[in-house]
């Protein structure tokens, strides 16, 4: 029923990152966007680069021990492996999703790894205050990247959690009159029984036309591109 075709990855494939602060919906979206890309017939993988602390949630290669995802999910490489484990796991055609722990501009840790790891990055932003900080943070990683030679990755930023307040998008034109594209969909907050707030550990329900697959198809065009 939906009109939009599947766009074509190159022949190499496309590796994404999601960043952001701990709590922005990443890994919850990730198991969605890998369930609903299978479902459109995109070969997938996920890395998961974050190792999680005892009181987190839960990451997304622990959610996809417990359920099948639609794709294979690996563990953390060692950080100066993540480049060379994205290139070799992307899939023909298909797409390497590369999860990422909470943000941190740390020279020593997996976020400058997986920034040089990856063509696309999808920046999580949540719409409170500190927001536009943390953009501008993620952005100057980029830009040092830039300066340094090394090939850099093209940022999107994704309004997550956004409830019905107006901050979103007050988030949103300050984000937009600094230059940054922002997607046109959101991740929603709900915390409905059958809804992301409880999808952990339970398989994905993949469902044509809904928000969620609008989600899934605006980001793929994006990273098809
Ligand atoms: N859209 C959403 N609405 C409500 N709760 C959500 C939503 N997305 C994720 N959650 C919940 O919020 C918490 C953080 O989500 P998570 O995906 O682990 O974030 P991150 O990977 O960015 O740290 C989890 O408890 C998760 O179940
Ligand atoms: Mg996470």
């Amino acid at each position: 029923m939906n009109p939009r075709p599947v766009p074509v990855l190159p022949s190499g494939g496309r590796r994404v990152a999601f960043v952001g602060k701990g709590g922005a919906g990443k890994s919850t979206m990730l198991a969605y966007l890998l369930a609903y890309w299978k479902s459109y017939g995109v070969p997938c993988v996920g890395i998961d680069t974050d190792v999680p602390g005892e009181k987190e949630h839960g990451t997304l290669y622990v959610h996809a021990s417990a359920v099948d995802l639609g794709a294979p999910v690996y563990p953390a490489p060692a950080v100066p492996q993540i480049r060379q484990e994205a290139q070799r796991l992307c899939p023909e055609k298909g797409v390497c999703v590369l999860d990422t722990g909470a943000w941190e501009r740390k020279d020593n840790g997996p976020h400058l790894a997986v920034m040089s790891a990856v063509e696309k990055v999808i920046l999580c932003l949540q719409p409170t205050p500190n927001e536009v900080e943390r953009a501008t943070s993620v952005l100057g990683y980029i830009h040092q990247l830039e300066n340094t030679g090394a090939p850099a990755p093209e940022l999107h930023v994704m309004m997550t959690m956004v409830g019905r307040s107006v901050a979103a998008d007050q988030l949103e034109d300050k984000l937009t009159a600094a230059g940054y594209p922002v997607l046109r969909s959101r991740f929603k907050y709900s915390s409905a029984m059958n809804g992301p707030a409880h999808v952990f550990k339970q398989p994905v329900k993949v469902k044509s036309g809904s928000e969620m697959d609008e989600i899934a198809r605006e980001v793929l065009d994006v990273v098809a591109r």
